[in-house]
Parts: structure tokens; sequence; C-alpha cells
């Protein structure tokens, strides 16, 4: 094992196609809710924006430490915080396997505002979940890599794969089954390009894990969700094969809607969008009709800001028809992502001597 070793890791977030949006309650299929286990599989793609939308993670385990630690941003976190706890299951899973008790110390900057629906947890867990195993020297195969990410976060497990990612539902109480593969590289259609239009940066004020448990347990509507959703991974997957952009592009706004509405119908309502998101669905809806073919797809998760998908040769159309929106206050452009990365040690944000965070360096 590793110890003392400090391992960075860079790692982006993806953006789902179709859509996880609840967790299994305890029961037949279900151990333990801790374990994240789905509703429905779902589909994603993993982004890649350069240094604009990337979260690097630096961890160290060490027998000296007395206490986990975890600076997020340059800010070290209260680790009492029942979510953090949460997460920290999978730290926890790993050191089981590992053998050790080793305390953590964990360093990790977003390029962008954290848990504002741009996906920071899932960049964010996927980096931290593949920093650790390697830390600890954990050779772990990649669907257990990501069983036990999913654990930390539901959609961290697709992050930790480049290109076109399915995450499984699976069907077994402890979880073994509901891991996520890639199903396509990133070189299959690297045409896909994703415009992300930020109307906010505000920290949301319902966290997708309260907000998922919530509509599971309340809305009436999210009961034919799950069998929906499965169908639209199958016949996502068909349309990217074949690369049928008009096909995908239906099962991806459709299966967007679908989910806000199940949130609409929670008790009490969660309402992620807002008036920019609204009028950026209707300005690709308006573009759509006017082309007289599908030229692009907006999907939204749990955030108002929207997810463009469109094709290289369609870009300038749609960020020209983008210019129509107010209240757009920035926007980013991303590739089809590789996946995590290990960074040298010059990215570190951790003194590898010294074994102490490093706070002043924000990239
Ligand atoms: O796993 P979480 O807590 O990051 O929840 C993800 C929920 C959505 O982003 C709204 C949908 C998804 O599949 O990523």
């Amino acid at each position: 094992m590793a110890l003392d070793e400090v391992i960075t890791v860079s790692a982006t977030p993806n953006i789902a196609l179709v859509k996880y949006w609840g967790k299994r309650r305890q029961g037949e299929d279900c151990a333990d809710p801790a374990l994240n286990l789905p509703q429905n599989s779902s589909f994603s793609i993993t982004l890649d924006a350069g240094d604009t939308l990337i979260t690097r993670t630096s961890v160290v385990f060490s027998e000296k430490f007395t206490e986990d630690v975890f600076y997020l941003d340059g800010k070290k976190q209260d680790m009492s915080d029942p979510e953090l706890q949460e997460r920290f299951f999978a730290i926890n899973k790993l050191r089981e396997l590992a053998k050790t008790d080793a305390k953590v110390l964990v360093v990790s900057n977003n390029s962008f505002p954290t848990a504002s629906g741009l996906a920071s947890s899932a960049s964010g867990l996927s980096a931290l979940i593949f920093a650790s195993a390697k830390a600890l020297d954990l050779r772990l195969n990649s669907d257990k890599l990501s069983e036990i990410t999913r654990i930390g976060s539901g959609s961290a497990c697709r992050s930790l794969f480049g290109g076109l990612v399915e995450w499984s539902r699976g069907t077994m109480p402890d979880g073994s089954d509901s891991t996520a593969r890639q199903a396509f590289d990133e070189r299959h259609w690297p045409e896909l390009t994703t415009i992300i239009t930020i109307a906010s940066q505000e920290k949301k004020k319902v966290s997708s894990r309260a907000g998922m448990k919530q509509t599971v347990a309340t809305s009436e509507l999210y009961k034919a969700r799950p069998a929906l959703a499965e169908r639209n991974v199958k016949s996502i997957k068909e349309a990217i094969k074949n690369k049928d952009f008009e096909a995908m592009a239906g099962i991806i706004m459709r299966d967007s809607m679908m989910m806000h509405a199940t949130m609409l119908d929670t008790k009490p309502p969660i309402i992620y969008l807002n008036g920019v998101s609204r009028d950026v669905i209707y300005a690709i809806e308006d573009l759509n009709a006017a082309e007289k073919r599908v030229v692009a797809a907006y999907t939204f998760d749990a955030g108002p800001n929207a997810h463009i998908i469109t094709l290289s040769k369609d870009v300038d159309m749609v960020l020209n028809k983008l210019k129509e929106v107010e209240g757009i206050e920035k926007i980013l452009m991303a590739k089809v992502g590789a996946g995590p990365k290990v960074l040298g040690s010059a990215e570190s944000l951790i003194d590898t001597s010294a074994l102490t965070p490093i706070l002043t360096q924000k990239k």
C-alpha cells in the first residue's frame, strides 16, 4: 500500500442524456439506501471543456494523520455534515478493501461553482475515488471502481469513463451490478458538441440527493418514470450507434422535460428551471422549426443551466440564436471528454513532502 503518497487526478462532469432521478428504497432489490441504487439506468456524455469545467483533486492517506480533512475550493469542510459523511462511505469502503485505518487529506478545486447544477458532484466524486483507489494502491477493475464511486454520488460513476456512458440499473440488492460502462468512446462521434448556457451560478436550494428522495416519496407521475427512462436508454444507444442526430435529440429533450415534470409533481414542488431556461427551450424549439430539421437538443440537470447538444457544423447557428436570449451570463463549450487523468506532482494541491494543503494555488 502506498501510504504517504500524494496522488493528483483531474476529472470532468458529465451531462445525462437520459436522467437518473430517484434511488431504490430499502427492499427486495436494495439492501441499503446508502448504496445509491437507481430506480432506472441512465446515459451520459463525459464533457471536456478544457480548464473551464474541471475538478482537480489531490489525496494522501497517512497513519500520521489523526482525522480525515477535506478542503474544497480552499475551504476546510465540516466533516460532521451528514451529506459529506454519506459521500465518505465510499472512502471507508476503499479503506476496508485496503485493510487500513489511515486517515486521508483531500484537497479539491472545481474550476466552476460547486453545487450550481453543473455536476460538481460527478466530477468531484469521480476524481476523489479514482485518486483514493490509486493512493491506496487498490488495483480495482472498472466495475468495482464504479460501484464504489456510485456510493459517493450516483452520477459520478458515469464520470469515471470517457465518451458516452451507460450506468445500468442492475437488480442485485448489494448493488454489485449497478455499475457504469463506456458504451462508445470519445472517438465514436467527435462532432458532438455541448453548449452550456449559464443562467445562474448560485448554489441550488434543494440538493439533488434531497430532491430525488422527495420525488420518489411523493410524486404520482414518478411511478411511470423508471420504465420510460429504461426504454429511453435503449433507444438512445441505438440512435448513437447509427449517428442519428434527430432520433437522439428527440429522446434527450423529452427525457429531460419528463424528469422536470416529476419534480413539479413533487410535494412540495421542486423547480430548478428559471425564466432563462424557459427562453432557451423556446429559442431551440424555434430554431429547429425554422430550419425544418433538428439542429440542437436541450437538457437540464438539477439547475437552470441548459446543456445544448449539437453537431460541430451547427455550433455557430446555435450560438447566433442564443444571442436572442436575455439573461445568459456565460457560455461554455465542451467536446466529448476522455475521462479522469492522473496528473504529475507539479499539479499537486498537497505539498508532497510536508503533506500539507497548498491552498493558494487554484486552477
Ligand atoms: O448523483 P447526483 O446526486 O449528482 O444526482 C444527479 C441527478 C441529475 O444530474 C439531475 C441527473 C443525472 O443523471 O445526472
